[in-house]
């Protein structure tokens, strides 16, 4: 009975471990290098460098109803004025995580 409950346990433990940590650690880390690469020219320390005011700091992601991962995934994906759409250029899988570090960061206040 025992080695079952053990079984079981480290089964569970294990089942976690795939679907949790590394897809979060991945996110983190992809989401920052993108960002550095294809964002931070325009976008550097949460900023806009084009249009000042639609920043990526929390407050005006709140004000433009850019305050979510998915309103974020659509402007990277489709573009918008002068922010050029990535679709051709990032994987789906990529702006992903690159919506998911600017949400992160937001919430961290970019520091
Ligand atoms: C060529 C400069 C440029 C680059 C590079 C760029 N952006 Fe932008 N971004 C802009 C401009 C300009 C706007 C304002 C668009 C508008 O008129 O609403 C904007 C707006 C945004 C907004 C909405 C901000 C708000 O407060 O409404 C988000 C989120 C965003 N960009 C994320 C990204 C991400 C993520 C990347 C990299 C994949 C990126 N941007 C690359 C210029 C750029």
């Amino acid at each position: 009975m025992k080695k079952i409950l053990t079984l079981v346990l480290v089964i569970f433990l294990l089942l976690i471990s795939t679907f949790t940590l590394p897809v979060n650690a991945a996110d983190a880390v992809n989401g920052e290098q993108i960002f550095s690469i294809h964002c931070a020219g325009c976008h550097i320390n949460g900023g806009n460098i084009v249009r000042r005011g639609k920043n990526l700091k929390k407050q005006a992601l709140k004000k433009y109803g850019m305050d979510s991962i998915e309103a974020v995934i659509s402007i990277v994906t489709n573009g918008k004025s002068n922010m050029s759409a990535y679709k051709d250029r990032l994987s789906e899988q990529q702006i992903q995580d690159v919506a998911a570090y600017v949400i992160e960061q937001a919430e961290k206040g970019w520091r």
